[in-house]
């Protein structure tokens, strides 16, 4: 069994079916790509794996690590080794992003983390990702730019080491080497920790840097096209007219 398992996930979102049975399974190391034009339900999906309150599963299942999550609270989720980047991120003003990355630790463990422990961590995750020290005492999202955010999200991601992270657009509105910092962080979180991931993008740009071994493409609520990574290059390609023709719809 993959660690993560979407089964026929139907989700209503303010009285509208969003999700209309999307399967999709995802193991530790894999890295899978999800496109589709926008309003087709990316972020709907990102939103209920993560068990965000607004999304009400009518339909399907969860697994997650052999564990049915499907109604489990967003915090237990996390704590089984779940992460999502949001593509809104918000600010915390006050808490320094140093501070936040404890305090999200913390919520994964039984014990607080010991403060030299904390240290180390967060020294290599600084290293690996290029990042500026100083940076981490900077309050968190806190008047920060777009791409800041962004670097502090995969920050995020490095201390917490989950087994799967959802990255909605996550290198949307990045500067070249901002997006180039992340997707990199991505790669190297990849093969150091072994880090699975659904890279939910519009853009080839991305998998520059980290290659997707599964493409998804959603239309309307559903995953209607599957294949390789020669699937971004199509959709970059034709955009997503032909497959909409082709597979469009199902009434
Ligand atoms: N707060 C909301 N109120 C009403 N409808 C919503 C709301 N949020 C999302 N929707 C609708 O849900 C559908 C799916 O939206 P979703 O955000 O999942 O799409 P998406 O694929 O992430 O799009 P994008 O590529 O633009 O981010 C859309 O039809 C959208 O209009
Ligand atoms: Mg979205």
């Amino acid at each position: 069994m993959a660690e993560l398992e979407i089964r026929d996930l139907h989700v209503r979102h303010e009285d509208l079916e969003i999700l209309k049975g999307v399967d999709l399974s995802i193991d530790k190391g894999e890295i899978h790509a999800l496109m589709g034009p926008n309003g087709s339900g990316k972020s709907t999906l990102a939103n209920t794996l993560l068990g965000h309150p607004g999304y009400e599963i009518t339909q399907g299942a969860i697994i997650f690590a052999g564990q049915d999550i499907t109604e489990a609270e967003p915090h237990e989720r996390a704590k089984a080794g779940l992460f999502l980047a949001f593509q809104y991120p918000v600010a915390i003003p006050g808490v320094s992003i140093a501070n936040f990355l404890r305090m999200a630790i913390n919520a994964k463990r039984d014990e607080p983390i010991g403060v030299k422990e904390f240290r180390g961590q967060l020294e290599t995750a600084v290293a690996l990702l290029d990042v500026d020290r100083s940076f981490t005492s900077r309050p968190l999202n806190d008047g920060f730019s777009g791409g800041e955010k962004k670097r502090a999200e995969i920050l995020q991601m490095a201390m917490l080491a989950p087994d799967i992270a959802i990255l909605d657009e996550t290198d949307s509105g990045l500067d070249i080497d901002a997006l180039r910092t992340v997707a990199e962080g991505v790669a190297k979180l990849h093969k150091s920790q072994g880090l699975g991931a659904l890279i939910i993008t519009h853009y080839q740009r991305i998998f520059h840097y980290v290659t997707p071994q599964f493409v998804h493409v959603m239309l309307d609520g559903r995953i209607v096209l599957e294949g390789g990574e020669e699937l971004v290059e199509r959709l970059e390609r034709e955009g997503y007219d032909q497959i909409r023709q082709e597979h469009g719809a199902v009434v």
